[in-house]
């Protein structure tokens, strides 16, 4: 079944109520600074309306099949929480409140390893360890009274749960995901500096690039962004491949896993790929993008060539360059990193119909390329203040 179909199957679904038949969640998709919009968009295709961009992700209702799809589906967000609690807390005893009336017993296994991981930003409650510490104490005394145990072996699932505070907003959330979404399962080799591939999927959707358009990364390393463009174009669902914490919880026992997957797998048409490709000056870059193609199920898809980008030549009258070049973070290196620039400039030129688009965290870059840019975005490699740059 094509993915138009299964999106109106669900809203199909969703319009006779069928959809969030079981119990519904407030959730959040988390996303990197600049994203938010994104994901809130891909949440919009997959049918659930009332999906919200907000600081940090974008906030949907869903049941647990749902929870499942998005999941299973979102390409451009970090983790999907299940929000079970937010309210103002200043004090360690209103966060303490606050946890101990959350129905603990409906979500946890018994069993159950119970992980609290923390963060705290501008508020009054600044120490993450106590706030971890206080949310555990709390936790672990609501499942003491609601199921007369007095201690709980947590040898069994995991179950993240994260507290989190902001301008004295505290929110208790459990991590759906588990391992976060990035974590596709086709990149198990790193090359030097490899791009997330949620940041790179955000990278695919805001270029002016669309499947069956000639795409080619001209210093494409581990192949990141020419491998998340192909699972786009062939409809390939990024988490098909891998498991999720949730699929532990109690409460997503009745999620027919196996048919959501199947359904996914009928989705796949690798004929929608048409002419992705990449190349790169380093020989051992493309050996590790060979393999993370070969592992993505792509192999025969993606042509990899060996070749520096000065003697690119791509025979297509029009298509989009998008790449990620090196920054130049280090001492020394932002001399040579311009140098490239200006020659990724020359590369366009010698292709008039193509688009090219780069992410960079160097301010210097569109003097180094010599032009302005048409579009820009800023966005976070990790840590590093980046822009996303569309040069037409
Ligand atoms: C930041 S890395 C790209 C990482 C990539 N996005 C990934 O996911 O692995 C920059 C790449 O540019 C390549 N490079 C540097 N100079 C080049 C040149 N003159 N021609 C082609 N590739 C070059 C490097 O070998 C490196 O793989």
């Amino acid at each position: 079944m094509k993915e138009s179909l299964v999106i109106m199957r669900l809203n199909l679904h969703k319009q006779r109520g069928e959809r969030m038949s079981g119990e519904t969640f407030r959730c959040i998709a988390t996303a990197a600074f600049g994203t938010e919009g994104l994901v809130a968009a891909e949440l919009k295709r997959l049918g659930f309306r009332d999906a919200r961009a907000e600081s940090g992700g974008a906030c949907f209702t869903a049941d647990a099949a749902g929870i499942a799809l998005a999941n299973l589906r979102l390409r451009c967000a970090d983790r999907v929480l299940i929000l079970l609690a937010e309210e103002k807390c200043e004090t360690f005893d209103a966060l303490f409140r606050l946890v101990e009336r959350i129905p603990w017993e409906k979500h946890l296994a018994m069993d159950g390893r119970y992980n609290v991981s923390g963060k705290c930003v501008r508020s009054k409650l600044m120490s993450v360890r106590d706030c971890q510490s206080i949310t555990k104490k709390a936790l672990i005394e609501r499942m003491r009274k609601a199921t007369g145990l007095s201690t709980f072996p947590e040898t069994g699932a995991a179950f993240p749960i994260e507290v989190s505070l902001h301008s004295d907003i505290a929110r208790i959330s459990l991590d759906t995901s588990g391992t976060a979404l990035n974590r596709r399962g086709y990149r198990t080799w790193n090359g030097e500096a490899p791009l997330r591939e949620t940041l790179a999927a955000a990278l695919v959707e805001l270029s002016p690039w669309r499947p069956g358009m000639p795409l080619h990364d001209p210093c494409c390393g581990t192949g990141t962004l020419i491998i998340e463009a192909a699972l786009r174009a062939a409809h390939i669902a990024p988490g098909i491949h891998r498991i999720f914490a949730c699929e532990s919880f109690p409460s997503f026992q009745k999620v027919d896993w196996k048919a959501i997957r199947e359904q996914l797998q009928e989705d796949i048409d690798l004929t929608r790929i048409g002419a992705v490709s990449g190349s790169d000056i380093d020989p051992e870059s493309l050996e590790l993008a060979r393999r993370h193609v070969k592992q993505a199920g792509l192999e025969g898809y993606i042509s990899l060539l060996q070749t520096p980008l000065q003697e690119l030549q791509r025979e297509e009258p029009e298509g989009v360059f998008l790449c990620n070049p090196p920054y130049g973070e280090r001492l020394g290196d932002r001399d040579s990193c311009r140098a490239l620039y200006a020659d990724l400039h020359k590369l366009q030129r010698r292709h008039p119909g193509w688009k090219l688009c780069a992410i960079s965290s160097d301010p210097g870059f569109e003097r180094a390329y010599g032009r302005h840019a048409a579009r820009r975005r800023r966005l976070y490699n990790g840590r590093l203040e980046c822009e996303f740059l569309i040069f037409e």
